[in-house]
């Protein structure tokens, strides 16, 4: 099928039925995303659910449209699309000017003192929670997983005193609305999860307001404490419903991303206990650290940025065409879904050589295979939208592993391969069920 070119530009192909093309994308996305790319060029259509899909493929595509130099992709009108009603006026959601100014005030929150005071709250609890896991009779990580980086959220993002009741109530709601975003049912049927989203966001909107005066008052070390008293260089700061709407998406953005990063290391360290000897040697090597310590855990940088490469959590990045536009020579019509795939495109032979292979030294500095092109490492993303939580994540994830590498040994069969899921963001069907042992002494 083509799509009517505009003067000297290539036409958008693709096939005509979009579901066989989605189903193998989904169990087979490598090979099929190699074979479209082969069949109809860099830009591909596809037919996703009646939504027209212009599939960008390769580094040159994605930074034309994630640097977006001539502003010709806006993300509001696509992501919107797909978790407006529960993550309204978060910031991946504003575009353009409204977008620089309220990032311009956020990004007080993630400075470096704000990344080191966050490590101080978050070190002690990571130790006490992973205690608690010898006990589990059996362990499933990613579930593990879920549950540690949630504890910590309430602890470093919100900084609420709560009962163990309101902490499930808050978890709960949280957990409903990120899950009304992938919803088959996009229409408030009674019992449906995006009824269930509504409700949830209306009682997260709800927390948040009625802790807000407290917060403003006594401030604190935590997310929601920064972010009442960012502000930028012009002496501008947050609204209440700006705090109340960007806390709700910053928890969101933070929570399965981090996740699926912790699940994708602990899943290859696990298939190669080389590597899980090598970083746990560097780890009992360095002690107890700071946040600048666990900033130079080599094994442990290259691990996880390898991790990331072979799982990107946030597998594709859609954007809509706000004119007509083109994208490598091929024609985009103003409206158009866009979107980038930092999963595909993770797995390109021209970028990565040998790309299925999980080869952390990849990364070492006498190789530095992500520098083959400015975008062909992007799990966070790129341009004015790139990720402003990539050093908290950063922190975040080595210091739980560092903290799991110098208390446990995990293994699981040598045929074991985690069932992914990649229907929306990527998780293990399964959990990743392994064998824990405690290390002692
Ligand atoms: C390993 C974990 C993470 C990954 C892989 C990840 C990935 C991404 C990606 C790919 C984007 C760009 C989306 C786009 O261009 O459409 C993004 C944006 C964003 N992320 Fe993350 N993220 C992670 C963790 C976090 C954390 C921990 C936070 C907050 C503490 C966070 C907050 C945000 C925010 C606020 C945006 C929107 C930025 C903007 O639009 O200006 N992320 N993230």
């Amino acid at each position: 099928m083509t799509v009517t070119a505009t003067a000297g530009l290539k036409s958008v192909r693709g096939p005509v039925l979009g579901l066989p093309h989605l189903l193998q994308l989904r169990y087979n996305p490598i090979e099929h995303n190699a074979f479209l790319r082969e069949a109809y060029g860099d830009v591909f259509r596809l037919n996703v659910f009646g939504i027209k899909m212009y599939v960008t493929a390769g580094a040159d595509m994605a930074e034309q449209v994630l640097v977006n130099r001539d502003r010709a992709f806006a993300n509001g009108p696509a992501w919107s699309h797909f978790i407006g009603p529960f993550f309204h006026r978060g910031i991946m959601l504003l575009d353009f000017d409204e977008h620089l100014h309220h990032r311009r005030i956020l990004q007080h929150a993630f400075t470096n003192d704000a990344l080191r005071s966050y490590h101080s709250v978050l070190a002690p609890h990571i130790r006490s929670n992973l205690a608690e896991w010898e006990q589990v009779e059996n362990p499933l990580l990613h579930r593990m997983f879920k549950a540690l980086t949630l504890d910590l959220a309430l602890e470093t993002f919100v900084g609420v005193d709560l009962s163990r009741e309101e902490q499930r109530q808050v978890n709960k709601a949280f957990i409903a609305a990120v899950r009304a975003g992938t919803s088959i049912i996009r229409k408030p049927v009674p019992g449906s999860a995006w009824a269930k989203g509504l409700q949830a966001r209306r009682f997260l909107e709800q927390f948040f307001r009625s802790h807000l005066p407290a917060k403003r008052r006594d401030g604190g070390d935590d997310l929601f404490a920064q972010l009442c008293r960012a502000q930028s260089e012009d002496g501008h700061g947050f609204s209440d419903d700006d705090i109340v709407n960007h806390m709700i998406f910053l928890l969101m953005a933070a929570h399965d991303t981090t996740t699926t990063t912790l699940s994708s290391m602990a899943y290859h360290l696990a298939k190669h206990p080389e590597w899980q000897q090598r970083a746990r040697e560097e780890s009992l090597a360095a002690g107890d650290v700071d946040y600048d310590g666990v900033l130079r855990l080599d094994a442990l940088d290259r691990v996880m940025k390898e991790s990331m490469r072979l799982c990107s959590p946030v597998p594709s990045l859609p954007r809509v065409a706000v004119r007509d536009t083109q994208v490598g020579g091929f024609h985009i019509p103003a409206g158009a879904f866009v979107t980038v795939s930092p999963y595909m495109n993770h797995y390109l032979p021209e970028l990565w050589p040998d790309p299925t292979r999980f080869d952390p030294d990849r990364f070492a500095p006498d190789r530095r295979e992500d520098r083959s092109h400015r975008l062909a490492f992007e799990p966070f993303g790129a341009g004015v939208h790139k990720c402003i939580g990539m050093h908290f994540a950063g922190m975040q994830v080595r210091a739980i592993f560092h903290e799991l590498l110098r208390g446990y040994r995990w293994s699981v069969p040598t045929d074991y391969v985690w069932p992914l899921d990649l229907t929306a963001l990527p998780y293990p069907r399964d959990g990743v069920p392994v064998r824990l042992e405690r290390l002692r002494g």
